[in-house]
């Protein structure tokens, strides 16, 4: 997540009114970004029916950049006991029942053999969420080109572990790649779907692409 510097007046302001975060703090969510996956979860079942929910009873799902917690708690809630979650982040995350939590640089091999480990016996996950962005350095390019390896690796890892079947959430940012992003996945999902939750800053170029049907 962005660092933001303490003399950044608009951002405190916007975030200190922000319906998303009064909302987080009511209802014990850790971040705004929880209200995103529940929304794509939530627009995935008024389509196609609840049997079609994105986090089900007994999923084993990964959270790729889980820092402070929110998507990992809303998946540990609705998973339930004898789901798991994985969640990773280069951050220290505190402790959420019902999941695994790692802390290392998921670019970083040693990092990415520790998820894959805390999938045994099994190996295999239903779900891959990576809500994964670099520190914004305010240079548009690099910020981009950074966000794009983040999203390749979500993308590899995918090829690693997901059922066939499964599905993943992926953050993609609106850079030079985008397209050929989303076109990559077309190949990989039976169905896909690029969303901009009402819970994303309508100023962030972060979408979600949203796969369904993983094809092995
Ligand atoms: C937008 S935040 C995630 C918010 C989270 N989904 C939630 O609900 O609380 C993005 C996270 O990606 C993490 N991140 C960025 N690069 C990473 C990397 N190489 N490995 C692991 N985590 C990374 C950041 O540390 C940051 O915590």
């Amino acid at each position: 997540m962005a660092k933001r510097r303490p003399s950044s007046g608009r951002w405190l302001q916007e975030h200190h009114d922000d319906p998303y975060v009064l909302r987080a703090r009511k209802e014990g969510y850790r971040s705004r970004a929880a209200y995103k996956l529940l929304e794509i979860d939530a627009e995935l079942q008024q389509k196609y029916g609840k049997k079609a929910a994105l986090l089900r009873s007994g999923m084993t799902v990964v959270d790729l950049g889980a820092a402070p917690g929110g998507w990992s708690q809303v998946a540990v809630k609705l998973i339930g006991k004898t789901g798991r979650v994985v969640a990773v982040d280069l951050l220290p995350i505190e402790p959420i029942n019902g999941s695994v939590i790692l802390q290392g640089d998921f670019l970083d091999d040693a990092v990415l053999q520790q998820v894959t480990n805390a999938l045994e016996p099994k190996g295999r996950a239903d779900l891959v969420l990576s809500d994964m962005a670099p520190n914004m350095s305010g240079f548009k390019s690099s910020d981009m080109a950074r966000g794009e390896l983040l999203a390749e690796a979500a993308y590899d890892f995918i090829s690693q572990v997901l059922e066939p079947g499964g599905a993943a959430v992926i953050k993609l940012f609106q850079g030079s790649e985008f397209h050929e992003m989303v076109k990559q996945a077309r190949t990989m999902f039976e169905k896909v779907k690029v969303v901009k939750p009402q819970a994303s800053r309508a100023r962030s170029a972060e979408h979600y692409l949203l796969g369904l049907g993983y094809i092995k």
